[in-house]
């Protein structure tokens, strides 16, 4: 049995999920699960009924030549843009924002987002308009999310609407409807694929063609998993293994599944992930109506080894812990101080980016010790590409944990019913 695998940008070991004394071991009837659970995937990717597993060879030159135009025109046209949004609708985009743009031009143009509409948040966006002119891009598929169109309404009278852009579904919603009124520019997001599988789509493309992110480079890390993802039997695709193994963990009360990427930009990947595998997930399973689901967490490192490690080492066995470590070719270096230390000069000569994957690696250690499952994805590098490639690899796995878990994973009832009522007390 297989557990580790080498992508063009990434590497996945999930050797200490499967070495754990009375961990989980592999059912007999391993390979009929997991064909049954990849062909239910494929069959939905055939019929259309999910869209975003072939999307990176299915967007349009014309779609792709129409944000590249539209982003042209607005960063010659403006000195920044306001991006409101929430759920799908927002962090994937502002993931790979914080990972790859961490920090934001002073002079040269510049995104913020507006996705928690409370005051602190549009105070913070009406003094960023106050020091530049700035057009805005509204994100809703549904159109009609009460906090994104909150947002909007209120900064809609400070913002000139030469500078609207509308992501919103085709043909329905309120966006959809103002857009088509009132002429502002707008962009399809598709109607088959959900939002928290939408990063690939305008509605992260944009935003991030926006910053000078190369969304070709992006779609080419996807494509790239998918042909990867594609050339492996069921039963030795690491898609299905990932998802397996987290269910099968999941199945003996390690629900609590965290992953832990050890470097700040990849902070709001870990927020984007619980999302993914928390809505697409925890939910009823089709035919029972049993709840089922895992309970995904985000933890950054080396920070939450400093709150949390002592929890996971010794606290109750209820937790998984997937680690991402980045190794840098060029990361800076600690450096000899400006005073003496002799006991710590030993820190000098290491980059930040060593002593970060070789903390990961000592909490893997300790935890491993514990009998702590875990497991770890490489990134050999922080780049569109390499961002492109892991995230297809979690949409996919994700999917595929639906069939595992025989939930619809795809649809968020318990989302929309709250957006109804809030709707109903507005
Ligand atoms: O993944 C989802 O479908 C949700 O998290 C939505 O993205 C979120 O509720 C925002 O919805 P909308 O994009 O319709 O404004």
């Amino acid at each position: 049995m297989n557990t580790q695998w080498d992508f063009a940008s990434f590497n996945l070991d999930l050797s200490h999920l499967w070495d754990i004394p009375n961990g989980i071991s592999c059912p007999k009837d391993f390979s009929t699960q997991m064909k049954a659970a990849w062909s239910a995937f494929v069959s939905k990717c055939q019929s259309q009924e999910i869209g975003f597993f072939d999307w990176p060879r299915n967007i349009s030159q014309s779609e792709l030549t129409q944000i590249s135009v539209l982003a042209k025109r607005i960063t010659t046209d403006f000195q920044g843009a306001i991006c409101i949004g929430i759920g799908g609708s927002y962090l994937g985009p502002a993931a790979i924002q914080e990972a790859l743009k961490p920090v934001q031009n002073e002079k040269g143009f510049s995104v913020i987002w507006v996705s928690n509409a409370d005051s602190g948040t549009l105070l913070k966006a009406k003094s960023f308009l106050k020091t530049r002119r700035s057009a805005t891009v509204i994100i809703s598929k549904s159109g009609v999310t009460t906090e994104t169109l909150s947002a909007f309404f209120h900064l809609s009278r400070e913002l000139s609407s030469e500078g609207f852009v509308v992501i919103t579904d085709p043909q329905k919603g309120e966006l959809r409807r103002l857009s088509n009124e009132m002429g502002w520019h707008s962009l399809p997001v598709p109607p088959n694929i959900g939002g928290r599988f939408s990063v690939l789509t305008s509605v992260g493309l944009l935003p991030l063609a926006l910053q000078g992110v190369s969304v070709e480079e992006l779609l080419r890390g996807a494509d790239s998993m998918r042909s990867k993802l594609t050339q492996f039997s069921p039963e030795e695709n690491p898609a299905v293994w990932y998802a397996f193994s987290k269910f099968l963990w999941d199945g003996l009360g390690r629900s609590v599944q965290y992953l832990m990427p050890y470097d700040s930009r990849l902070k709001l990947i870990g927020d984007w992930y619980v999302q993914l595998w928390a809505e697409s997930l925890g939910k009823k399973q089709l035919g029972t109506n049993r709840a089922v689901g895992p309970n995904p967490v985000a933890a950054l490192g080396t920070s939450d080894q400093h709150s949390l490690l002592q929890l996971f080492k010794e606290g109750p066995s209820n937790r998984l812990i997937g680690f991402i470590d980045l190794t840098e070719k060029e990361s800076l270096v600690v450096g000899k101080p400006s005073f003496s230390s002799d006991n710590f000069s030993y820190l000098s000569n290491h980059s930040f980016s060593e002593l970060n994957v070789l903390a990961s690696y000592s909490t893997e250690e300790s935890l491993h010790n514990a009998s702590v499952p875990t497991y770890r994805i490489s990134l050999k590098e922080l780049s569109a590409f390499s961002l492109g490639e892991l995230l297809f690899f979690q949409e996919t796995a994700c999917a595929v944990a639906g069939e595992f878990y025989k939930v619809n994973a795809f649809d968020q009832p318990g989302v929309e019913e709250t957006k109804r009522l809030l709707r109903s007390k507005l």
